[in-house]
């Protein structure tokens, strides 16, 4: 198991740049099969879920490069309508091929997404929204066949949640729709609107991105398109959280301010104090007095992100006094809980709500990383914890954080 030590407790030092949003990256990648002719996306982490959605886009038939954190794809013109199994099991996010196969072949044949450790994860939403538009749909061993009967028209739908990646399956399946798509209670990320600017830079034709109700006029083709990556919000909050957690002084650039606006408030409330230099940065510095407590609740955007519950729950480990997290997003979203008080902490779960008990200190021991964020929540934690903490299952944090060893060396993290 791949694993990394890190010493502590340490105070960070110095700046940490931002790299591009992992969850912005991923559906825009991917909505490069729609595009006729050459696409060049900027500012992508280099992250091995990246990768992944690159062999993905080569197993579909796409020409893909990837350097110096820039993606070109291109030859679209005679895509395969089958993604392949090992792919979209290990990417959830792979699904999101179903909409521009569909859109570009009038078939496609997508293997049936797992679960993960955060929960059960179905794409039932996604599957209403494509037979909203007379799409034929079949589940058969394992694989989801979707047929498009006729030339797609444009349909209005509903979603019974503000899903991400309906929202964004859908978007993409729509904008090469005949005609007009109303869709409502969409998602409101600002990876949805980065989404919706990639699809217009490419001839799309997508308004109300970032509101509750998008509105797609469909066109016949989407063109060569150059487009840069919104910055990560969920880790510039993961570094935020960091120098909460070790009363450091920091400096975090390469963000979009507006795209963090939740965490900043709720770590202001903590007591961090916040400097605002400009637009693309923040400088974060202890608060000069005791932190206090939060009750926090996990909503659909611009509420809380689920994405960033792990790590403020981190932070919160070592405020007194007591904080309720209360995660309704994903059914199983708490498995840091148990590796925290491993190091620890006390915090008790009861259903949906975990409630973290602060202490004073935490100690080194070993811990095995649960998912992506859980993963993230645990070295945050190991920042502050004395001795060195050992952790395993590396691989989730890689997903979703570009360099992150180099990033926290260079803020003076001894981690190895
Ligand atoms: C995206 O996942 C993100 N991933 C997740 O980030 C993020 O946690 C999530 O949105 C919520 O913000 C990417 O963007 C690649 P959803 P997604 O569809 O699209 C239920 C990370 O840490 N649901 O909004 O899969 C679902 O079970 C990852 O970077 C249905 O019931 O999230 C969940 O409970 C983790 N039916 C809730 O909605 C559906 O058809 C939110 O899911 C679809 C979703």
């Amino acid at each position: 198991m791949s694993k990394i030590i890190v010493k502590g407790p340490v105070k960070l030092k110095g700046e940490v740049q931002i790299s591009g949003s992992k969850n912005a990256a991923l559906p825009i990648l991917i909505g490069t099969v729609l595009v006729e002719g050459e696409s060049i996306i900027t500012n992508v982490p280099n992250l091995t879920d990246i990768v992944t959605t690159i062999r993905l886009l080569r197993s579909l038939g796409l020409k893909a490069d990837f350097a110096n954190n820039t993606v070109k794809v291109w030859g679209s013109n005679d895509i395969r309508h089958v993604a392949p199994y090992e792919l979209i099991t290990n990417m959830r996010a792979s699904f999101l091929v179903a909409g521009p196969i569909l859109a570009r072949v009038g078939f496609a044949k997508v293997p049936y997404p797992g679960g993960c450790s955060i929960g059960s994860r179905p794409v039932d939403i996604h599957l209403k929204g494509f037979e909203a538009f007379g799409v034929d749909i079949r589940v058969e061993h394992g694989f989801v066949i979707l047929k498009a009967k006729h030339k797609i028209k444009g349909t209005k739908f509903a979603l019974d949640f503000p899903s991400v990646g309906a929202t964004e399956n859908l978007m993409m399946f729509a904008s090469l729709a005949e005609g007009t798509t109303v869709l409502k209670n969409v998602a409101r990320e600002p990876e949805i609107v980065d989404l919706a600017d990639f699809l217009n830079a490419a001839g799309a034709d997508v308004s109300g991105a970032g509101s509750d109700v998008i509105t797609i006029h469909g066109v016949p083709k989407l063109q060569t398109v150059k487009h840069s990556v919104i910055p990560d919000r969920i880790e510039a909050a993961t570094f935020i959280c960091a120098a909460g957690i070790t009363n450091s002084d920091i400096i975090i650039s390469h963000i979009k301010l507006e795209h963090i606006q939740d965490i900043v408030k709720i770590v202001k409330k903590i007591g961090l104090n916040i400097e605002i230099i400009d637009k693309t940065a923040i400088r974060v510095m202890p608060g000069d007095k005791e932190y206090k407590p939060v009750n926090l609740k996990t909503e659909p955007y611009p509420g809380f992100s689920t994405d960033m519950q792990a790590l403020i729950m981190s932070f919160l480990v070592m405020v007194n006094g007591k904080s309720i997290i209360t995660e309704n997003i994903f059914e199983n979203r708490f498995m840091h809980v148990m590796e925290l008080n491993r190091m620890g902490a006390n915090i008790e779960v009861d259903g949906n709500k975990a409630i973290v008990h602060g202490v004073n200190k935490l100690s080194s021991t070993t811990v095995k990383m649960p998912d992506l964020r859980g993963g993230a929540a645990l070295l945050i934690a190991a920042l502050a914890a004395e001795g060195e903490t050992t952790l395993y299952n590396i691989h989730h944090i890689m997903r979703g954080y570009e360099s992150i060893k180099e990033k926290m060396q260079a803020l003076g993290v001894e981690i190895a």
